[in-house]
């Protein structure tokens, strides 16, 4: 009999502590979930941290090489490629589809099937992003639509913007205002160069 009673309190137990448990994953996630991002400096932050980690850096910002390698120039960020620099000649056989891809030095510039995309001008100046809304940046980025006009061209490589389709409306607002604090930098980015048109300029 004691054995019953000393046996029925442990499942007793075990059962209330797992019940517990549950309860404050579940606590945890709400907070995790519905945790609301109100003021302005809040999305700024967390539109600072998601693009700093995505990585639009990669693409976007002029690079300064160093003995370790290219890093992004602080100075010209997210100015997209230099529009008033010559691109480098370009060997066609090199393209040919299976062989190479290529980028410029400052990884702005891309060449491929494509032809040749460049990488935009994503600060607040107007050559940027200084006159898009919020419904441009967000149809850009989750529909892969150019200047986030409806009727516009597709995107073209190796803008990854099929990754980004997933993020949160919330997500992409607090990106869309921290790109609206950094530098202005008046920059026109050239168009494409479709690949039978390559060096040409
Ligand atoms: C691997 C390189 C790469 C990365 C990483 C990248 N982009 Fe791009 N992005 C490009 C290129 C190249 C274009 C130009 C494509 C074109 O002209 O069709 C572009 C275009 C865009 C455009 C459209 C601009 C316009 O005028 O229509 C937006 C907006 C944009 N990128 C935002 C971002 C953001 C925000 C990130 C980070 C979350 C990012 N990109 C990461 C390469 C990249």
């Amino acid at each position: 009999m004691k054995k019953l009673i000393f046996y029925s309190c442990c499942i007793v137990t075990i059962v209330f502590l797992s019940k517990c448990k549950k309860a404050k994953a579940l606590d945890m996630n709400k907070k995790e979930a519905y945790k609301p991002i109100d003021t302005l400096q809040e999305m700024i932050t967390r539109g600072a941290y998601l693009v700093n980690t995505i990585g639009c850096d990669d693409c976007h910002s002029p690079k300064k090489m160093t003995p370790k390698g290219p890093v992004p120039d602080l100075e010209r960020r997210f100015s997209g490629y230099s529009g008033d620099e010559p691109l480098p000649k370009i060997n066609k056989n090199d393209i040919e589809p299976g062989k190479w891809m290529l980028m410029n030095g400052d990884l702005t510039a891309f060449v491929g099937p494509w032809g040749v995309s460049f990488a935009s001008n994503l600060t607040p100046d107007p050559t940027g992003l200084g006159n898009w809304t919020f419904k441009n940046f967000k149809t850009a980025l989750s529909e892969g639509k150019f200047k986030g006009i409806e009727n516009q061209r597709m995107l073209l490589p190796p803008m990854p913007w099929q990754n980004f389709r997933k993020l949160t409306d919330s997500d992409l607002r607090a990106m869309f205002e921290y790109f609206k604090t950094v530098k202005p930098i008046n920059n026109i980015v050239p168009s494409p160069i479709p690949l039978t048109n390559i060096n040409d300029k």
